[in-house]
């Protein structure tokens, strides 16, 4: 699937057809979290969290419409904060599988397996390179600053990185750290590959790349709580924009602008 754009212009290495391997550790479904967790009280949180991404977003941005990359797009690029026809959409994953499908369902204008780091994209095509709950996981495989120069190669004057990540200051990111110490992540909730990440070092590998980085919490709550104590603990969220406030988010947000 390849769009009408500036970029199909035969730079990109690779496509929806490449058959390289996801890098992500396999998934354990029998894990304790799992058999604790409702589907219900999951999809209340997810509901939420993507509610906040878009306030937050809309906010703080200042873009109507633009060209932006999702590395690491999964299943979900991000039309939810991306919409069309306003944003053309590029999809980027390492698992080609993920590629077809968001080929086949249309929720990207391009979808290409590649891997975040090593993509061959033109310097200054997007107005945003998005990093949607991927970092973390590119945390467990290796550095993170290829990705924010990468990131700041991408980017037009005036663009921005976008990376929504769970936080290493929240007591759930202090949990699963611990937890990865002891590597018994896997049997608490599947997988060993989740770090968390501390507000700092987000800020440090975007400073480091030459990009103006600001912080936000997109949401204190956590995907296990029971329903009613997440309705009762939203309303914390609308504090998310503070300086302190925002370093103890469970889920953050980084907006890191290249100059204008
Ligand atoms: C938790 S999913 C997030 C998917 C999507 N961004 C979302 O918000 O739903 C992480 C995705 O990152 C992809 N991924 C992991 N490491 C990657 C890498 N080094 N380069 C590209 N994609 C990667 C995985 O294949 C997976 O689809």
């Amino acid at each position: 699937m390849r769009g009408h754009s500036p970029l199909d212009s035969g730079a990109i290495a690779t496509d929806c057809s490449e058959s390289e391997r996801a890098p992500c550790a396999p998934y354990q479904q029998r894990n304790l979290l799992d058999r604790l967790s409702s589907r219900s009280t999951l999809e209340l949180h997810y509901r939420h969290m993507m509610a906040r991404e878009h306030d937050l977003l809309t906010r703080r941005l200042g873009l109507v419409s633009g060209v932006v990359l999702s590395v690491g797009s999964g299943w979900h690029p991000g039309r939810h904060l991306f919409p069309a026809p306003s944003f053309r959409l590029v999809a980027v994953d390492a698992d080609p599988d993920r590629v077809a499908g968001v080929c086949e369902t249309g929720r990207a204008d391009e979808a290409h397996v590649g891997y975040a780091g090593r993509l061959e994209f033109p310097p200054r095509s997007f107005d945003v390179v998005l990093y949607r709950l991927v970092l973390h996981h590119i945390a467990f495989q290796g550095p993170l600053q290829p990705c924010f120069s990468e990131a700041a190669r991408l980017l037009r004057p005036g663009g921005a990185m976008v990376a929504i990540e769970p936080g290493l200051w929240h007591p759930v990111g202090l949990g699963l750290a611990l937890a990865n110490r002891a590597r018994v992540a896997t049997a608490i909730h599947g997988t060993p590959d989740d770090i968390p990440l501390s507000p700092r070092r987000l800020i440090g590998e975007a400073r480091a790349a030459g990009l103006d980085p600001e912080l936000h919490a997109v949401t204190y709550t956590w995907r296990r709580m029971a329903a009613p104590l997440q309705h009762s603990l939203q309303p914390l969220d609308e504090l998310g924009s503070r300086p302190r406030a925002a370093r103890l988010g469970h889920t953050l947000m980084l907006i890191a602008r290249a100059a204008g």
